[in-house]
Order: C-alpha cells, then sequence, then structure tokens
C-alpha cells in the first residue's frame, strides 16, 4: 500500500511498468532499506537530484550470493518511502560493475548531454570477470537516472592493477579552482588515490594517502568531504572516510575516519597516524585500533558513503549493515526467501569539538510516531532484582538518560527476560552489546560476539537506540560514539531495563515507533 503522505517524483511514476517481473517495483516505508529480494551490499551513487534521493547499491540480479555484481537502484522522496526500480547498471560477459558513485554534471563538462539536458555521471568499477583487472568507467543518463548509457571509451581510468576501485567523484570549489576530484583506493596497497578531471572523462593523478592508521585488511569505498566544526564556516575541516576489511576495530569490516584539510590536490591529516607498512598490520590490536577514530564501534556499519547533489551542511551517509566475515552465511530473508542485505539508518553528519578533539557526530534521520512508552514524571529509581518493562515495538527508537549510582550497570535485555537475543551493558566506561544469545541454529558461528563502545560520560549514558527486526543501532554521546549491530530475530516483543550492581536513575525514557502514517515529525 502506497502511504497517503507519499509523493512519488511524478518522472519515475510515470515509466515505472508495475506488471514487469525484475525487480519488483513498490513503494514501501521501510526502516532499512532493502529490495525485495536477492543479495545487496554497498550502498552506491548516493545522490540527491530533482527532488530525489537515490539510492544505487551492489546488487546480484541473479540470485542470494555476491555475484553478477550490478547496480540496483531505489529512490526516495524523504529517505523513508522507498520504490525499487529496474536495475541501472548491468554485469555484462566481461566486467562485473562494482562500486562508485554519481554526480550531477550541471554544465555538461563530459559533453554527455542530450538535447541541452545536463548529465548524470556515475563513476564505477569495471572489475573483470576475464583476468585480474579492477578499472574505472562512466556512464550517463539523462533520464534522471532510470536509463544509463556506458561511455563507448570505458574504462576511462585504468592503473593495469587488480585492486583499483571504488570511485568516489566530487566538484571540488576552492582556491585551487574549481574541478572534478576523484577518490578511489589501491585497496591491497592500503592507499587512497586522488584524481583531477575537467570532463570527467580525462583523469591526471593528484596525490596519495596511506597506509596510515588502521592497515590490517584492503582499504575500499573511500569518501573525502568538508564539514563546518560546530556549524561554523569559517572552521571548515575535510573528512575522510576509509572502509577496510578485516581489521575493523569491532573485527571483521569497519571504517574509520581521519580529520584534514584538503587544498583541491592533497589531503593533510591535522594529526597524522604514523605511517604504516602493510604487512605491520597484522599486529594492530584493539589499543592500537583505539588510537584511531571510527565511525562505528559495531560489526556491521560498511561501506558507508555519503550523498552528493547536497548541500554541503547536509552530509548524509548510508552504509551497509554488514560484515563480510559472515554476510554470505546469514539466512536469506524476504518474501521468496532469497534476500540477503539491508541499508543503515541514513545519518546526517556534522563535526564538533569535544574532549579537545573534533569529532564526527551522526545524527540518525526517520520518521517517527506517537510514544508509546515514556516516563510520566522523571527520575525514577531501578534497583537490583525489580527492573523496568517496556513496550518494543517492531522497529523504533528508545531514548534514555540514566546515570549509573554505586558502580551500577544499566542491563537492557531486549527480547525475553530470561532468554534474550541481545543484552547491551552500560557503564561508566563502555557500553557493550552481547548478541551470543539466540546466536545458536541458523546463524553462522562467526556472528556470536560481544562489541565495546568506549564512553567518556563518567557514568551519565544519553543513548538512543534505534531497533528493528534483526538489528540495533546505538548513539550515544551526542551521536560521537556509534554502534551497528544485526541481532538475531526476536521472538518476542519484550525489552527491559535492569540495574546490576548498584542503582540506575533514569531520568528520560522514551520508546516510540518508527511510523509510515502521515501524522509524524521527521527527525533531522
Ligand atoms: C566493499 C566492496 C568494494 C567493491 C564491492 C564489490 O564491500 O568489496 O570494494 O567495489 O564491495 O561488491
Amino acid at each position: 500500500m502506497i502511504p497517503a503522505a507519499l509523493v512519488i517524483p511524478a518522472a519515475l511514476a510515470d515509466v515505472v511498468d508495475p506488471s514487469s517481473k525484475e525487480p519488483p517495483h513498490m513503494t514501501r516505508p521501510l526502516m532499512h532499506f532493502r529490495p525485495a529480494r536477492n543479495w545487496m551490499n554497498d550502498p552506491n551513487g548516493l545522490v540527491f537530484h530533482d527532488g530525489s534521493f537515490h539510492l544505487f547499491y551492489q546488487y546480484n540480479p541473479e540470485g542470494s550470493t555476491h555475484g553478477f555484481m550490478s547496480w540496483g537502484h531505489a529512490t526516495s522522496p524523504d529517505l523513508t518511502h522507498w520504490q525499487e526500480l529496474p536495475v541501472a547498471l548491468r554485469y555484462t560477459d566481461e566486467d562485473e560493475i562494482f562500486s562508485g558513485s554519481v554526480v550531477y554534471d550541471e554544465h555538461d563538462t563530459s559533453g554527455l548531454g542530450v538535447d541541452g539536458v545536463a548529465p548524470l555521471i556515475a563513476v564505477y568499477t569495471l572489475a573483470s570477470r576475464l583476468r585480474a583487472r579492477q578499472a574505472q568507467g562512466i556512464a550517463s543518463s539523462t533520464d534522471g537516472g532510470l536509463t544509463w548509457t556506458p561511455y563507448p571509451g570505458n574504462p576511462v581510468l585504468d592503473r593495469a592493477s587488480a585492486d583499483f576501485r571504488d570511485p568516489k567523484v566530487f566538484r571540488y570549489r576552492g582556491e585551487a579552482g574549481e574541478h572534478w576530484v576523484m577518490v578511489a583506493v589501491e585497496a591491497v596497497e592500503r592507499r587512497v588515490v586522488l584524481y583531477r578531471s575537467d570532463d570527467l572523462i580525462t583523469w591526471t593523478h593528484l596525490s596519495e594517502y596511506g597506509p596510515r592508521g588502521a592497515v590490517g585488511g584492503v582499504w575500499e569505498c573511500p569518501d573525502l568531504f568538508p564539514l563546518a566544526v560546530d556549524g561554523d564556516p569559517d572552521d571548515v575541516r575535510w573528512v575522510l572516510l576509509i572502509s577496510l576489511n578485516p581489521g575493523g576495530i569491532a573485527g571483521g569490516s569497519g571504517t574509520q575516519y581521519v580529520i584534514g584539510s584538503f587544498d583541491g590536490e592533497r589531503f593533510t591529516p591535522d594529526d597524522p597516524a604514523p605511517a604504516v607498512s602493510a604487512p605491520a598490520a597484522e599486529r594492530q590490536s584493539r589499543a592500537d585500533l583505539e588510537a584511531f577514530d571510527w565511525i562505528d564501534y559495531g560489526r556491521d556499519c560498511y561501506a558507508g558513503v555519503t550523498f552528493s547533489g547536497l548541500a554541503d551542511d547536509q552530509r548524509i551517509l548510508i552504509a551497509w549493515m554488514s560484515n563480510w566475515d559472515y554476510a554470505g552465511d546469514m539466512p536469506a530473508e524476504g518474501e521468496d526467501g532469497t534476500q540477503r542485505g539491508a541499508m543503515t539508518l541514513p545519518r546526517r553528519l556534522s563535526l564538533t569539538r569535544r574532549g579537545g578533539r573534533i569529532r564526527l557526530v551522526q545524527t540518525p534521520i526517520a520518521v517517527i510516531g506517537d510514544a508509546v512508552d515514556e516516563l510520566e514524571a522523571g527520575p525514577v529509581w531501578i534497583r537490583p532484582g525489580a527492573p523496568r518493562e517496556l513496550h518494543a515495538p517492531r522497529a523504533g527508537r528508545m531514548r534514555v538518560r540514566m546515570r549509573l549510582e554505586d558502580g551500577a550497570v544499566a542491563e537492557l535485555r531486549i527480547g525475553d527476560d530470561d532468554a534474550p537475543v541481545a543484552v547491551i551493558r552500560c557503564t561508566a566506561a563502555e557500553l557493550t552489546l552481547d548478541r551470543r544469545g539466540g546466536a545458536e541454529g541458523e546463524l553462522p558461528a562467526s556472528f556470536g560476539s560481544v562489541e565495546r563502545l568506549p564512553l567518556d560520560g563518567g557514568g551519565v549514558v544519553d543513548a538512543e537506540l534505534w531497533l528493528d527486526d534483526g538489528s540495533v543501532e546505538v548513539f550515544c554521546e551526542d551521536g560521537t560514539a556509534v554502534l551497528t549491530d544485526r541481532i538475531p530475530a526476536r521472538t518476542s516483543s519484550s525489552l527491559s531495563l535492569h540495574a546490576v550492581g548498584g542503582t540506575v536513575r533514569v531520568d528520560q525514557l522514551t520508546v516510540a515507533p518508527v511510523a509510515d502514517a502521515a501524522r509524524t515529525e521527521v527527525q533531522a
């Protein structure tokens, strides 16, 4: 059913043929985007254009495993209601279409516009199916991203490398003038490579970054963008995102970020981590990794990149909510049992100064309904043995502000009290998420784990938990400390807050479902 509040952009509604079998065209309110069937991984080509958010993504049109990689496509007017559209870029006998980005070539610098219509340009990795070669290709669209014409001169950038991938292109405007910039990776060398172009077709090498910081796995899916610190336009820093797999802070796939400056040519970190040689990587311990900055301390937030086509202060990230450690072994879902993979919540990014450092802030974007559970008058004290039972919507948000007294540990049990599928524990120093309960059976052995998010609130915990079927995203400390984990399927709607070893004083507590009705507030 199409919610009344939803406006489908006319250009898209007109071309959708509901009788076509592949893929299913539908508009669904989803807390976390997932296609109706088949395998999905990284978000690709995130672009806001003509009033629509376009989400392309790594997609296998042929089945439930990683392979035949193509770009799936969905659009949304509000990042909540998604309409799945036909596959945008399809694999061929020669190449798979790996990750990349889309820009609006407003002034038709590429000359690929048609009849005065400026094109959208997709820049992506052609991953050869015939030999060990990855190079960058482009395609153009003049119908708002529905159909794409691969450039006949592809590839446009070839380094004769087997691991050169994931181009993210943006328009640089600054002291060095104005040009297109591509950030991509030499994945195995743990290098971000930067190129420039005036027409999106001819690319010249600018500079490189790395190996530095976390290097325990291949580098993938970089992004580079400016953000004002605490909204101050005179204090703009650049953020470099680098996903790596394995070697993430929680094990397996993870994403580090680096704050620095960019002069149109070179990224310079403010606080450079020492350069390392990739083989030394094997020795990076958890303590080593904690010295770096991570967008997420959970196991299921990978390959996140941001939208182009929005103002610089509207920087929105979406990531793949899985981990290469087990993504292919997770049970397939969906109506026909073929669907694997989902995205995280979209998150607005900003920068803030906190504890003497500049930190990335993530604010989830979702539509939420009226509270179904809240503290009428706070504070209340929760004592050992007397938990507070809460109503847990299938998809919703819990906000809690609490103080841990006498060294108490606050424990949130998700699912039945005596057999929770996941337990979140907060001490003054950290929040942990334990998802070992319920992880037997269908789930792969490597799924059961405990994740740790360092906290610096001195025993005051201010957290937002976004709970969906099979996942939880936790945002603490004003969104500077984030943990995303898939969790085993819930068999009950129970949720309970316990105090262990002391008293927990709760000052604020609200639980509200994610809504799909018109009568909702958009949180941003
Ligand atoms: C990241 C990644 C990318 C690659 C894509 C292939 O998850 O490995 O480096 O382009 O997935 O699907």
